[in-house]
């Protein structure tokens, strides 16, 4: 989302605070953390973002979303919030909806929006929630937290409130007042340059530089450590708030997870369920939302896989426990790759290349995101397994084949263009095998260079996760490319329920594209793109 440019904290943070730049050595676990005393009280939230859920009628529209994060073994969901009109309503629908599927949220203030002398009217905000059924609790106490704000008035947050809060701001070591807070929320999950861009050459603030700055910075107090497995996003001239950057991904989701489990923080927070538009996602794309753009980027890629990689370490985190193994209770490989080599060309038709973009943010590029050049071309398979077995994969004309230990590992293989097929082989027996309902091609997918992942189980799921008309509704604009739409399970000769059943069988290479859908020809989703256009626009980071 816009308002998770990370303008702000970032770019402030890597300006004030040099400390946050490359220490040289930095020991990989925090000794200092009592992971044993804390294993009974460890809690996994996960940031959801009301501020592309306004679409949303009723209570009943948030119920998938709780089911799912609750099974997962998602303790609550952290509210992310504006000053949006809708925000109270679809607060309203959230509380209630988490209430009834036993599930718990809190508020999360994003100071994109909030102004930091608004302390007054984020104490008044937390006091309308507060007594709701579905509020986390935390040591007797409100559990709240945000997006920056380092530098709010918390007694007059307190005071307004009314009541004694559990306050985890994401302030940043060095700017905000660790004294003031009781956790603090690290927001940065993926390697950097200290300055909101992917590392380069001497600047390489490493997720784990992160964990140690809040670490240092809190002493004692808990830590809300970030898990996150991408991050991509390419808003070109489209719209106004243009930005096209990556951080490094490939195996981030499986490396940072193991990291999370040596680090045993208190508290952990998935960035994100349902922020589309930087694509770091694990909900799912029919989890109902609005469209900010991403959905050229967004569509035919799911990520709910990655959902289901981190179901045994949520498991093993929560037990206290530094290995996933014992926590898998169904066999699964989960792969991801980007579907397209990264020297595809696509300077023709890509949307960052044309018009004078605004770029007083600094964040945007044309043509391929920033950072675009640490990407690996290879295919990422996770191996959840009870015994081992040979994973065998092949993505087009190149193959490679490993020997999984049982438990949770991890594989790279080289990217090729065609078809991606992946199986488990033990005792001469194929144990579980399917071939992706996305080829990776060599050609500029609706035109653009799409760094997003597309992300895929096996055995796979039952039904093909898809963006709903809401979803789609900026699809096309700004697009100089014919952008075939929710194709995945239509290829030639096969659909969704045919690739499901017969896992053996393979899939037509030939595609069928279905028409492009439109979603500016539904008078509905219209009525949201003007909704969405509207509070974007009101709202552009002033940082
Ligand atoms: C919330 O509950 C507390 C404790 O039960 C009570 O003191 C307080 O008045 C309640 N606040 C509101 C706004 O109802
Ligand atoms: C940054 O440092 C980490 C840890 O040493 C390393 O894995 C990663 O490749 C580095 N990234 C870059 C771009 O140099
Ligand atoms: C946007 O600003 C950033 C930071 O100054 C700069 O690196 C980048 O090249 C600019 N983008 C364009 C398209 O000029
Ligand atoms: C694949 O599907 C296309 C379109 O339905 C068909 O023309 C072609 O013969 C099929 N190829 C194979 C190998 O089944
Ligand atoms: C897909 O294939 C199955 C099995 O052949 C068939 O029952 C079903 O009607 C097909 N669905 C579509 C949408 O074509």
């Amino acid at each position: 989302m816009l308002w998770k440019t990370l303008l702000l904290a970032l770019v402030a943070t890597a300006a004030a605070f040099p400390q946050l730049k490359v220490p040289k050595v930095v020991p990989r676990v925090h000794k200092d953390v009592a992971r044993a005393d804390e294993a009974t009280d460890r809690l996994v939230f996960c940031h959801f973002m009301i501020g592309i859920s306004s679409n949303r009628k009723s209570a009943a529209d948030y119920d998938t979303d709780m089911k799912q994060a609750k099974d997962l073994g998602i303790d609550a969901f952290a509210l992310n919030i504006g000053v949006d009109p809708y925000t109270d309503t679809q607060l309203a629908y959230a509380y209630e909806s988490a209430a009834s599927n036993d599930m718990k949220v809190f508020l999360s203030f994003d100071f994109n929006w909030y102004k930091v002398d608004q302390a007054a009217a984020v104490g008044a905000k937390i006091k309308q929630y507060a007594n709701h059924s579905a509020q986390l609790i935390v040591d007797n106490k409100v559990f709240v937290s945000s997006f920056a704000g380092d530098g709010i008035d918390v007694a007059q947050v307190k005071s307004s409130a009314g009541l004694d809060i559990f306050w985890a701001p994401n302030y940043h070591p060095g700017m905000g007042d660790f004294g003031d807070v009781d956790a603090a929320l690290n927001w940065m999950g993926w390697d950097n340059d200290g300055n909101n861009k992917a590392p380069k050459p001497g600047d390489n603030v490493t997720v784990a530089h992160g964990d140690e700055a809040y670490l240092d910075a809190l002493g004692h107090k808990p830590y809300v450590a970030p898990a996150s497995g991408w991050f991509f996003t390419h808003f070109g001239g489209e719209v106004s708030y243009s930005k096209n950057w990556v951080f490094p991904g490939d195996l981030l989701w499986y490396n940072r997870w193991r990291e999370i489990l040596e680090l045993g923080p208190r508290f952990v927070e998935i960035v994100t369920w349902n922020d589309y538009g930087e694509s770091h996602y694990i909900g799912p794309l029919s989890s109902p939302h609005t469209d900010d753009g991403a959905s050229k980027w967004v569509m035919d890629m799911p990520h709910t896989g990655w959902l289901e990689m981190s179901r045994p370490f949520i498991a093993a985190y929560k037990a206290g426990e530094t290995s996933p193994d014992q926590h898998i209770q169904d066999e699964k490989l989960i792969y991801w790759y980007r579907p397209t080599p990264k020297d595809v060309e696509c300077d023709d038709t890509d949307t960052t290349m044309g018009g004078t973009p605004d770029n007083s943010t600094g964040n945007f590029f044309r043509g391929r995101p920033d950072g675009w050049e640490i990407m690996q071309d290879e295919v990422f398979v996770v191996a959840l397994l009870k015994s081992p077995a040979t994973i065998k994969v092949t993505s087009g004309e190149k193959e490679g084949s490993f020997e999984a230990p049982a438990g949770a590992s991890a594989f790279a293989v080289e990217m090729g263009v065609g078809k991606q097929t992946f199986s488990a082989v033990r005792d001469g027996k194929t144990v579980l095998s399917d071939t992706s309902l996305k080829d990776i091609v060599d050609e500029c997918i609706c035109g653009i260079y799409n760094f997003n992942a597309y992300v895929g189980v096996v055995p796979p799921d039952e039904t093909v996760d898809k963006l709903d008309t809401v979803g789609l509704a900026l699809l096309t604009q700004g697009l100089k490319a014919p952008c075939p739409t929710n194709t995945l399970g239509l290829g030639g000769g096969s659909n969704a329920t045919q690739t499901r059943t017969s896992q053996t069988s393979q899939t037509n290479g030939s595609r069928t594209f279905a028409p492009t859908t439109s979603a500016m020809e539904n008078p509905s989703s219209e009525t949201m793109t003007l909704a969405t256009s509207a509070s974007e626009a009101s709202a552009t980071p002033t940082a």
